[in-house]
């Protein structure tokens, strides 16, 4: 047996392995899976824009106008209209001097991150941070301290402890995979009592909290006061990329400076016009964002009539705590059986004896199809024991 085929091996003893499965048509809140019709309630197209006629229509003619790609990175000659248009749109939309564009979230906040922060630095980090600012971390080559979740106490000790090598304190907005928000005017007051910068990952709060869907950060009221904003486009804005958020000066200093930004292509120019239509729609149909949070709340309602427990978060993004990974692929494959998709995550992605089915809600999905998919979850979920007693979740988890 080769080594990659005793590795792959552990990860399906571990229940770890994972497997593509193949959406056939567009994106939409009823998907095509591996042939079938099910519901659709892991998706990060928030507000149905992905498959938009105008995002579509945008996307379609900028291929038209402007060609299949940008040829080269934007540094060199690959920054075309479509990219500076949005760049704009964004920062103004986000209450920023200016905005920069990156080929991806995990570009922007591994870029960002390792510009920002250096060898005799300290990054301060949520432990519940998506893996692409951990990475973002470790490419740095500071010294990173991770604070436990949300535990400002626990940073603010962290913080006096590194003094002047306090660089910057990074954490989600809205966090990926429990769908609770970070605690952000904590964390800038302490950002400002030690002179490091703050920078929030909106991968998950744009287009779904915050007035007219701006984020976490415009929900605190810190827009322009929080140093770094970084958000994705590929999520609610139903299109690819990311963009960093900030002043003149910091963009430009990404810019000349953020590896992944200079060595990299620029997007697309009919992904950046996409991502233009979406922000566009957002701006002017604020009631996709209301729908939004009306069907977190329904699904949640739901789910507690059925007796499962979602941690009490206010986002779309609705948790399902099962704790081993068999357990949550085992609950994924019985709700696919009847017609509900939502995949199984597990480690690495979640802390180990965390895994949990990760449901997200759709501004497009309807009021009924999500009120029977609970009353399913809730069958499957029993059949197998899940969710019945959360304090047993939580020692199996320990
Ligand atoms: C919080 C967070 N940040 C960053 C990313 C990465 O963004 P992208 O998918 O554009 O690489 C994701 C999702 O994938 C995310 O959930």
């Amino acid at each position: 047996m080769s080594e990659i085929a005793e590795r792959l091996e552990e990860l399906r003893d571990r229940g770890l392995h994972r497997r593509l499965r193949l959406i056939g048509g567009p994106q939409g809140p009823r998907v095509t899976l591996d042939g079938r019709q099910v519901l659709l309630l892991c998706s990060n197209d928030y507000l149905g824009l992905a498959n938009h006629p105008k995002v579509r229509g945008a996307a379609a003619e900028a291929a038209m106008r402007w060609g299949a790609g940008a040829g080269a990175s934007r540094l060199i000659s690959g920054n075309m209209q479509p990219h500076s248009r949005l760049e704009k749109r964004l920062a103004a939309f986000k209450g920023y001097e200016s905005a920069l564009l990156f080929g991806s979230g995990y570009l922007a906040n591994t870029g960002t991150i390792a510009a920002l922060a250096g060898e005799d630095e300290v990054v301060f980090s949520d432990e519940l941070n998506h893996a692409t600012i951990i990475d973002g971390c470790r490419l740095s080559r500071a010294e990173t301290f991770v604070y436990r979740h949300g535990d400002v106490e626990h940073l603010s000790w962290g913080l006096r402890k590194a003094g002047e090598r306090a660089a910057l304190i990074v954490t989600d907005g809205v966090f990926s995979m429990d769908g609770d928000v970070a605690p952000l005017a904590e964390l800038s007051e302490l950002a400002k009592r030690h002179g490091c910068r703050l920078m929030v990952d909106e991968a998950h709060a744009t287009g779904a909290i915050g007035p007219g869907g701006r984020g976490s950060v415009a929900a605190a009221g810190l827009s322009g006061e929080v140093d770094v904003v970084m958000g994705t486009l590929g999520k609610a804005l139903g299109s690819y990329g990311a963009y960093v958020c900030a002043n003149r000066e910091t963009t430009d200093y990404l810019l000349n400076t953020a590896r992944s930004f200079v060595f990299s292509t620029a997007l697309p120019p009919s992904v950046a016009a996409a991502g233009l239509a979406a922000l566009e729609l957002l701006e002017s149909q604020p009631e996709r964002v209301e729908r939004l949070a009306a069907n977190a709340r329904t699904l949640r309602d739901a789910l507690a009539g059925e007796g499962l427990g979602t941690d009490g978060t206010e986002t779309q993004i609705v948790p399902l705590p099962v704790g081993d990974a068999a357990t949550a692929m085992d609950l994924c494959e019985r709700i696919l059986e009847r017609g509900v998709f939502a995949q199984g995550i597990r480690p690495p992605t979640v802390p180990e004896g965390s895994s949990r089915l990760r449901f997200t809600v759709m501004s497009t999905h309807r009021r009924e199809d999500l009120e029977r998919a609970a009353k399913l979850i809730g069958s499957a979920a029993r059949d197998l024991g899940v969710g019945a007693d959360r304090r047993a979740v939580a020692q199996l988890a320990a």
